[in-house]
């Protein structure tokens, strides 16, 4: 997702300068860090500490940020609980809740996965150079590309290859994986299918695809963390082919999780489906955000500000920015032959500030409760919207669906 939203700077600065970074907050704005190479210092630190493993205590906000080196002045093995904060019925309250759950902490990265020659790549994977726009005159936010039947028919295509890729890695998820396993099968299933993994060399990014645990709001680095009973995972796959992009993600739960948790992974899913059902043709793109805000919130959810949908095609992030929050953003209405990504992330509570660990990419919850997302590349059509990642019969199946099956009266009870 692309990230930065000011109120205080005209929404097309952050449109067109900022990209992916979430480097704006108020009037706040923190250098544009390069995200850092394997052989960084990062990747010694990590590789020392013996990676993988999680922190026992609630993070200081200073002890986030510091790379798995850091330790915070209180004892490392002192156990603590996650203090969650959250309010209700208009009356801040301090809920503690009795979690035991450990936090995360960078693990040791495997060497950077390689592509065969004959699959064609952005130009961005070349080397170091930044992915910016390739168009050369600078746009306005509500600039919106249609793109053209041929450019749908590959887009449509795309879209389709990370569906399969994202499907593979979620039905591979078990106790014990590691994050780097998965990277390997969205890696392996998208160049068997001849399609380059998009986030692989993206503004440095070291891996084909995110895995985002727990506290970890998105951009999580594949690794040697090994997921745990009771976690919650998204997986997040974008494919390059033919020259395009397709974009989707999804939570997978890792043994048994618990009701809240449960809850959030749904209620994320369903701000994604009812922000879905009201695109069509004529729809202003600022009721994405009013319809995931409103629902979330009703669940004392918080809904993520600074990480943003976006336009995509030939390019991995393009206008329009899709801001999951109520907002008067003046991006204009949708138009047959847009497409574009939602990807609403809920926070367990309704703090929604972030931290960025010091790899320059992991965004954590800044109180250590967990967070959830969803993504869908869409386009619109004549009548309405056409989910271009959609899920086919062998996909992964939602927990609900397959919690109902077992719920459901079996015809011999009848
Ligand atoms: N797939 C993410 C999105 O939804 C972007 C990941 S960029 C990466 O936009 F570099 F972090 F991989
Ligand atoms: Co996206
Ligand atoms: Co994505």
């Amino acid at each position: 997702m692309r990230g930065g939203y000011n109120s205080v700077q005209p929404s097309f600065v952050a449109s067109e300068t900022l990209g992916l970074r979430p480097v704006l907050r108020g009037a706040f704005r923190t250098a544009p860090r390069r995200p850092r190479s394997a052989a960084s210092p990062v990747y010694q630190l990590a590789a020392a500490a013996g990676g993988g493993q999680r922190r026992q205590e609630r993070p200081s906000p200073s002890s986030y940020g510091k790379g798995a080196g850091a330790s915070s002045k209180k004892g490392k093995d002192e156990k603590k609980t996650v203090q969650q904060f959250t309010r209700g019925q208009g009356f801040a309250k301090t809920a503690s809740t009795k979690s035991t759950r450990t936090l995360l902490r960078p693990g040791v990265q495997s060497p950077p996965r390689t592509v065969p020659s004959h699959i064609p790549r952005p130009k961005y994977a070349a080397g170091d150079i930044p992915a910016r726009s390739q168009r050369l005159l600078p746009r306005m936010p509500w600039d919106i590309e249609v793109k053209t039947p041929e450019q749908i028919e590959r887009m449509r295509k795309a879209g389709r290859i990370a569906r399969e890729v994202l499907d593979a890695a979620c039905k591979a998820v078990h106790v014990g994986m590691t994050t780097d396993e998965i990277d390997a099968i969205v890696h392996e299933e998208t160049i068997r299918r001849n399609a380059y993994p998009s986030p692989l060399h993206y503004n440095g990014f070291p891996k084909s695809c995110c895995t985002s645990i727990n506290e970890v709001i998105c951009h999580g680095i594949p690794d040697s963390t090994r997921l745990r009973d009771g976690d919650i995972i998204n997986i997040d796959v974008t494919c390059y082919v033919e020259g395009v992009h397709g974009d989707c993600s999804e939570m997978v739960l890792v043994g048994n999780v618990d009701k809240r948790g449960r809850e959030l992974v749904r209620v994320t899913f369903e701000c994604l489906e009812k922000a879905i059902s009201i695109c069509s043709p004529g729809a202003e793109y600022s009721m994405i955000g009013a319809v995931i805000e409103d629902h979330a919130t009703q669940h004392g959810f918080g809904v993520a500000r600074d990480f943003f949908g976006h336009g995509i095609g030939e390019e991995f992030h393009d206008n329009p920015n899709i801001l999951h929050f109520r907002n008067r953003e003046p991006y204009g209405r949708m138009k047959v032959g847009h497409t574009f990504t939602i990807e609403p992330m809920l926070h367990e509570t309704m703090n929604t500030r972030y931290r960025v660990w010091s790899d320059g990419w992991t965004a954590v919850t800044e109180d250590g409760g967990r967070s959830a997302q969803y993504e869908h590349t869409l386009l619109i059509v004549e009548d309405g919207v056409e989910i271009l990642t959609r899920k086919t019969s062998d996909s992964f199946p939602y927990f609900w669906e397959t919690e109902a099956a077992a719920d459901a009266p079996r015809e011999s009870d009848s």
